[in-house]
């Protein structure tokens, strides 16, 4: 599974006044920024469109992570614009962090479009759509890219529920990022850290909960930097949060290592078995001296010793990680550490990507004495090796039970249904059960990237 995924909203048939369509980029806050937009939108009488094609509005939410991304969506925009030809009043938007680092240049290269939104200015929608309508040509006032507070806060009882009917959703807790990885535009396309209040987060897991929510993510770019006015963390988040009736699983993505602290530790361990034993922890790289250049404020030794700690604390625990090859001052030698990082810490999932240099980043400006060749080649050794680990470390869960809670039909074959078990292993099985609800299964065989099996027993 990719974890930048590519991804159009799927569809109802279009009745109605307007319909709209969502195309989305990129990581899990972003196909939850995608649900606050549709839930905008529906909000205003909007009907979810089948496709692009008849649209009235398309959005196009937009990640710019690695390189071409911005290539990428103007390629796009270039497609959807015969569409504006045969329906003149199809509004078109560019949202994301695209649209946060082109602002107004966007309209400069592609003047068809409507309306630019940032990713921390979703909630301003509305008032966009209501100038463009109106007909005003002015383009500073149709681009909204401004930090504020009130796109956390957008009214939780409206946001549409993409993943409610896997029994699953995504509650933001924190934005922005404040750490200067130098390899990352995040900080700049999404700002500064802004947190929610812990009772406002509450509210919103209890009503999850009321609609027969059985698990919820936490998301921020770094999830446990959260801290709210009243100095309240995530420790203080997931035992309140594991104490709200109905809700069976706690996830949290994405942790930095720096900020993993024995008092979160703890608190996921003392949270009992509500808190999925699986910790998405990002290295980045296994070697000090690239650490150091990337400014990650850990080194090979303190991350080895946070994932001791880890699974000290919580015995059984799987890791996920994201690993970059190929960073501008990666040596043979640093790769090699990061392989031998790997082979030592043996985590149950990781997303590696080669070093693509972006915009105003730091490290745009140090020298890449790494070519693409060689980053490729170190990607494919990377994955090979990970490859195996998974193998290995999927084998002994043939012949056990797992509780898998039921996301839907299987993409690979919709015969079957697919669900992820605790520790967010992807289980294919055989079969009926119930969308959204938890079943057991027995695995049956098991590959470096899914188990697979059939069902037993009744859903919980
Ligand atoms: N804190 C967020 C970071 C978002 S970026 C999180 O951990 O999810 C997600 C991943 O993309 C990073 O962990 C990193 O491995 C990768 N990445 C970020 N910038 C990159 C770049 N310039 N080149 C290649 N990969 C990058
Ligand atoms: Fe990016 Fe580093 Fe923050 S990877 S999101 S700057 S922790």
């Amino acid at each position: 599974m990719d974890r930048f995924i590519d991804k159009s909203a799927p569809g109802a048939i279009a009745t109605g006044k307007g319909t709209y369509h969502i195309e989305t980029w990129g990581c899990q806050m972003n196909v939850h920024d995608s649900e606050k937009l549709a839930g905008s939108l529906e909000r205003q009488g909007y009907i979810r469109a089948g496709g692009p094609d008849g649209a009235d509005l398309i959005l196009l939410n937009t990640c710019s992570i690695r390189e071409k991304a911005s290539e990428k969506v103007f390629s796009e925009l270039g497609r959807l614009r015969k569409l504006k030809r045969t329906n003149p009043n199809l509004i078109l938007g560019v949202c994301g962090c695209v649209g946060q680092q082109e602002g107004e240049e966007i309209f400069r290269r592609a003047p068809y479009v409507d309306l630019v939104i940032g990713p921390r200015s979703t909630a301003s929608l509305p008032a966009l759509m209501e100038r463009v309508r109106n007909g005003e040509t002015d383009v500073t006032l149709r681009v909204d890219t401004e930090y504020r507070r009130d796109s956390i806060d957008f009214p939780y009882e409206d946001i549409r529920r993409e993943g409610q009917a896997g029994g699953k959703a995504f509650v933001t807790i924190i934005e922005g990022c404040n750490h200067r990885c130098t390899f990352c535009i995040v900080p700049r396309t999404r700002g500064k850290e802004v947190c929610r209040e812990l009772d406002d987060i509450l509210n919103e897991v209890r009503s999850l909960a009321d609609r027969r929510i059985l698990e919820v993510e936490f998301l921020g770019q770094t999830v446990n930097a959260f801290r709210d006015s009243a100095g309240n963390g995530l420790p203080e988040l997931l035992t309140a949060t594991a104490a709200v009736d109905g809700i069976r699983r706690i996830r949290f993505t994405t942790s930095h290592p720096a900020q993993m602290t024995p008092r979160l530790i703890d608190a996921m361990a003392a949270a009992g078995p509500k808190v999925v034993p699986f910790l998405h922890l990002p290295v980045q790289s296994g070697s000090s001296s690239v650490l150091k250049d990337m400014r990650r404020g850990y080194d090979r030794e303190t991350y080895l010793a946070k994932v001791a700690a880890v699974r000290d604390r919580i015995p059984g625990i799987c890791l996920g990680t994201d690993i970059i090859v190929g960073f501008p001052t990666e040596s043979d030698a640093d790769f090699r550490e990061t392989l031998s990082l790997m082979s030592a810490v043996r985590f149950h999932s990781c997303y590696s990507f080669t070093y693509s240099p972006r915009p105003g980043t730091a490290s745009e400006a140090f020298h890449d004495r790494v070519d693409l060749g060689e980053k490729q080649a170190r990607l494919r050794e990377l994955q090979a090796l990970q490859k195996d680990i998974q193998e290995q470390l999927h084998a002994p869960w043939v012949g056990r039970t797992v509780e898998v809670l039921v996301e839907g039909p299987s993409k690979n074959d919709p015969s079957r249904l697919t669900g992820r078990t605790p520790e967010s292993r992807i289980v294919n099985f055989t079969g009926r059960a119930e969308i959204g609800r938890i079943t057991s299964i027995l695995v049956e065989s098991a590959s470096a990237y899914a188990l697979a099996g059939r069902k037993i027993g009744d859903e919980a």
